[in-house]
């Protein structure tokens, strides 16, 4: 599909996060010249940063198969058994959630990563038994939005930990620009700048605007897409000017506008706007930090002043 091709396959056509790519290529190098499987690796970072993207790329570089599930979808501890004993020696088994794994299928995670066997329990009552499984060497990519959500368990048996940062405009110009060559189209210069300045430091937003802007202009009959076209695009898409969307919006008016501007609870301001709390959490707070519109304090979440100026509403009778 367009989607999967959208992937790059190989380290070397992964655009942006360069402390990352490059200690990977020196770990699946020397992983190849030892012909051993690579280590354990935790992928961590905000979603949409393309943690999916290099877990392939590594059992690409690797030449093994990539195998794929998430911690929610494995209910037992039989599940995670019938996956790991059906994998091939040198296999990529790729863990989305991976903080999500039931404690049960953890313990079972514990062994299989460590010394690559499992012991499963056969029977039940007086006769059961324990029966030791020997599993093929095997690489776990575990991914994560915050490496604090992992047990110190865990987290302690990945031997690389990676953490993936907010995309600079420049590589997300880089990305949106991949993806309109891939798309066939062509896209002005400053009309991809534009989606790379309004992505939240992310491809996968870069790319979903990409592919509303493309909507546009097809329909306008463009043959290349324009900034102009770009900015009625995203006008249209409630993307404003720093990037954020419509619950950016209703998070931070409604602390400012129903709290005064906080602080308040993170389980308060997530019931008055109807998200989840997690879903605000992962999702949403992490770019308003790096943007610095709000502030993590003991009391509770708080919108900085920097923020009160972007919507060009007066700060009155804040707290400090
Ligand atoms: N598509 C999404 N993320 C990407 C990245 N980091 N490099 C290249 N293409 C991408």
């Amino acid at each position: 599909s367009i989607e999967q091709s959208l992937r790059p396959l190989q380290l070397e056509d992964y655009i942006g996060q360069p402390k990352v790519k490059e200690n990977l290529s020196i770990f699946i190098q020397a992983a190849k010249m030892r012909e051993e499987p690579l280590d354990h690796v935790l992928l961590f970072g905000p979603p949409g940063l393309g943690k999916t993207t290099l877990a392939s790329i590594i059992a690409n570089e690797m030449g093994v198969q990539f195998r794929s599930t998430s911690g929610p979808a494995i209910e037992r501890a039989g599940d995670l058994a019938a996956i790991l004993s059906s994998l091939e020696p040198g296999d990529v088994l790729f863990i989305d959630e991976v903080h999500r794994l039931p404690r049960s299928v953890e313990e079972v995670l514990y062994p299989a990563m460590e010394d690559f066997f499992i012991d499963i329990v056969i029977g039940s009552g007086p006769s059961a038994r324990s029966v030791r499984i020997d599993l093929p060497p095997f690489t776990l990519v575990g991914a994560t939005t915050r490496s604090g959500l992992l047990s110190a368990p865990l987290r302690d048996r990945f031997g690389v930990l990676s953490r993936l940062e907010y995309y600079d405009v420049a590589d997300l110009r880089q990305i949106v620009m991949r993806t309109a060559d891939i798309f066939h189209m062509t896209i002005s210069e400053d009309a991809a700048i534009e989606i790379a300045r309004r992505s939240r430091g992310t491809p996968r937003i870069a790319n979903r605007l990409l592919k509303r802007v493309r909507d546009i202009s097809q329909v306008k009959g463009e043959t290349e897409i324009s900034f102009e076209t770009t900015r009625q695009a995203l006008k249209m898409l409630q993307v404003d000017d720093a990037g954020l969307d419509h619950i950016d919006h209703k998070l931070l008016t409604e602390i400012i506008e129903g709290f005064n501007g906080g602080p308040v609870g993170l389980d308060t301001i997530a019931a008055t706007i109807g998200e989840e709390s997690q879903t605000i959490e992962e999702v949403y707070e992490p770019y308003l930090l790096q943007l610095g519109f709000i502030q993590r304090t003991p009391r509770g979440r708080k919108v900085t002043p920097k923020a009160y100026e972007h919507f060009g509403i007066p700060m009155i009778n804040g707290e400090e």
